[in-house]
């Protein structure tokens, strides 16, 4: 090997190793649904990455697959083709892997608050009393406080939603599938999630696929977002967020921050406008 190319071959090996390793790599995914006459092509050759400790958003018009690729990252629904491998393991159809947060709240009614949200660590081993006081303290933390023995049905939707998030927080999983998780909160509350989730995740780092329609908040909340195309979704456009961490809310006002949101929201108009097309026919 001559010196130049050894030289760039150890640039490779730097630069291979800066980068965090491969949390999830989801490639060439595709989907369709068989109905009594046709099938639907829901997805269609989606390829996405989350690096450990990144925070990546998609968003896509509704309807077009989003959520039907958590269930395939999730392992409750197999792809037609494609792979979905989790730290260079190849976990197709295979559950288990994730922390998931389905876009229905889905909490048991039978169990309270605080055993809902010790869920997922009750499944993985045993729940001790740390655990217990752990989740107390994040349900103070989350306005729930005073409600752990309380059971959902006695809870708003944004409360409900609120408990579900904190069970896919406390799960132990690395990676967490996060299906439009404030999509039932007022806009103040809304608001206030999404400051108390960027601070927890810049403390934890832990690896986050987020789904929303909302481009300020994934702007605000991601390293990378993916823009889906109407169905069957494909990857439309992959977006890298430069702003600096921590990051406030006062990005919003930065000059890239507009136009970033300028072309997001037109790709999604158009999008829009595509599937509208489609549907009169
Ligand atoms: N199990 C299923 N059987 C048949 N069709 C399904 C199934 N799950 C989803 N679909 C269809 O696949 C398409 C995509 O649904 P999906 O829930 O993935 O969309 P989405 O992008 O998450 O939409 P939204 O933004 O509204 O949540 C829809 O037309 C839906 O009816
Ligand atoms: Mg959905």
């Amino acid at each position: 090997m001559s010196k130049t190319e050894e030289m760039r071959s150890s640039a490779q090996v730097e630069t291979a190793q800066a980068e965090p390793p491969l949390a999830l790599e989801a490639t060439g995914v595709s989907k369709a649904f068989r109905g009594k006459r046709d099938n639907l092509q829901v997805l269609n050759n989606v390829t996405l990455t989350v690096r450990k400790g990144e925070f990546v958003s998609i968003i896509g018009p509704s309807g077009s697959g989003k959520s039907t690729l958590f269930h395939i990252i999730g392992g409750l629904v197999k792809p037609d083709a494609g792979t979905v491998r989790m730290n260079g393991t190849d976990v197709t159809g295979q559950q288990g892997h994730i922390s998931y947060m389905p876009q229905q709240p889905a909490l048991f009614p039978w169990r309270t608050i605080e055993d809902n949200v010790l869920l997922s660590q009750e499944i993985q081993g045993s729940v001790d009393q740390a655990a217990r006081e752990n989740a107390r303290y994040w349900l103070d933390k989350v306005g729930l406080g005073g409600f752990e023995k309380a059971h959902p049905h006695t809870l708003s939707g944004g409360m409900q939603q609120r408990a579900a998030f904190l069970r896919a927080l406390l799960s132990p999983q690395e990676l967490m599938c996060l299906d439009e998780p404030f999509s039932a909160l007022d806009a103040l509350t809304r608001s206030d999630m999404q400051r108390w989730l960027l601070n927890i995740w810049e403390e934890s780092r832990r690896s986050v696929l987020f789904i929303t329609h909302n481009i300020e908040e994934a702007l605000l909340l991601s390293n990378r977002i993916y823009v889906f195309s109407g169905r069957p979704a494909s990857v439309l456009q992959v977006v890298d967020v430069p702003f600096p961490r921590p990051r406030s809310e006062e990005i919003i006002e930065h000059p890239e921050f507009i136009k970033l949101r300028r072309e997001l929201s037109g790709w999604m108009r158009e999008e829009q406008l595509k599937m509208q097309k489609v549907l009169k026919g």
